[in-house]
């Protein structure tokens, strides 16, 4: 089955079956499917043509997240918007301008995707700035496009720019452009031929999670006052435990395991967040499974500080031979949820009216991560 065929076959599974919405593709292969959305995400498509990409991500993401495509071409705009007006797909939107110069604020999107425009560009470089740009940290790009073989010769290339192909870059040109704009886990691979030396491939990277200025260091004893000061800040908040106080220091740091307590510092000292775990049973069969919370300084909220520390935990968890690390959040604080479901985690099911907090019954979402590795 050829990648463009694969696409229909995507539109269908998620209920588009519509024909000539799904014969609409003018790509080269499936981004949605290379990209593994998940719901809650905002997605963008760059370059959204005819929009099924974006209906498609739409309703992988649910009603929770958002698909966004942009496109310079007002009519083909009007063309996706139809279609989602037609499908019923509410949480889509089309924007109008250049996949050079993106029209969204830093770090606002989750997955990058595009489906065989990028190579159209005449400003590559311009473009993998922008993924970078608007990825958030932990965020990831799915992109279907045309790589060439080798580098063309003239004749090659004067053929090729018939088909705007004329600029396409090979493969070690394009891992080099990702690189160079910070992105990592970079995977290439080749799906089908398009033309002579042309060839359709799907393209994945990740943009690492290193907030700018903030280092991740183990909590020692000397960040206590304003590791408590900060757990206090979020219980203040309503919604981040049923405790309403934080406890002494001596009773915090018994209660914590201490090879898996983080903090987040910035370039004084000052610690911006932190992240600890306990075991959540003394018996030998819960040996691997960890409960944590954690918490980021209410001035220092939206910098990629949570998801830096989380990243540091599991890192350190699954080092230490962790297979499960769990924790329970409150539907109501959805920025946690997020925060999670970007680092791997799970919803096991939510636990209806298990305690009460300041004499309201509320609800606890139990989340968990299993370990691939360990
Ligand atoms: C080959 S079509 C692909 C459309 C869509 N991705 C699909 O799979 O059907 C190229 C689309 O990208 C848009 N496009 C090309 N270059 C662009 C740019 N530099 N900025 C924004 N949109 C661009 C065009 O207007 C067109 O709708």
């Amino acid at each position: 089955m050829t990648e463009p065929v694969r696409a229909r076959y995507t539109a269908k599974a998620v209920g588009l079956a519509d024909k000539p919405l799904a014969q609409s593709s003018l790509g080269c292969g499936d981004p949605v499917a290379v990209a593994e959305l998940h719901a809650g995400e905002t997605v963008l498509d760059l370059g959204s043509g005819a929009g099924l990409d974006v209906l498609v991500s739409a309703r992988r993401v649910g009603p929770t997240g958002r698909a966004i495509g942009l496109d310079m071409t007002p009519e083909m705009l009007a063309v996706a918007r139809r279609h989602a007006a037609e499908q019923g797909v509410a949480n889509a939107e089309f924007l109008l301008g250049r996949i050079e110069d993106v029209p969204l604020s830093d770090e606002s999107v989750d997955v990058v995707i595009s489906n065989c425009v990028i190579t159209l560009s005449a400003d590559k470089s311009g473009v993998f700035a922008e993924i970078a740009r608007v990825l958030r940290p932990g965020g990831r790009i799915g992109i279907a496009d045309v790589l060439a073989d080798f580098s063309l010769t003239d004749a090659e290339r004067a053929a090729a720019e018939v088909e705007c192909l004329d600029g396409s870059l090979t493969t070690d040109e394009y891992v080099a452009a990702l690189a160079g704009v910070g992105l990592t886990d970079i995977q290439i691979r080749r799906t089908h031929d398009v033309a002579d030396k042309l060839h359709a491939a799907v393209v994945r990277a990740t943009k690492p999670i290193r907030p700018r200025g903030v280092a991740i260091a183990v909590m020692t004893a000397e960040h206590a006052a304003q590791v408590l000061a900060i757990y206090q800040a979020g219980l203040d908040g309503g919604n981040a435990s049923f405790e309403t106080a934080a406890p002494s220091w001596g009773h915090w740091d018994a209660s914590h395991l201490p090879r898996h307590r983080f903090v987040a510092l910035d370039s004084d000292g000052t610690v911006l967040g932190w992240i600890a775990a306990s075991p959540v049973s003394g018996r030998c069969v819960y040996a691997g499974v960890l409960e944590h919370s954690v918490y980021v300084h209410p001035d220092h909220q939206a910098r990629g500080i949570g998801a830096g520390l989380l990243d540091a935990y599991v890192s350190a968890s699954e080092a230490a031979g962790v297979w499960t690390l769990q924790s329970g959040i409150f539907p109501e604080n959805t920025a946690s949820l997020a925060l999670h479901r970007r680092a791997g985690f799970r919803v096991v099911g939510t636990r209806a009216r298990i305690g009460q907090h300041h004499g309201t019954w509320r609800d606890v979402v139990l989340i968990e991560r299993r370990s691939s590795r360990v």
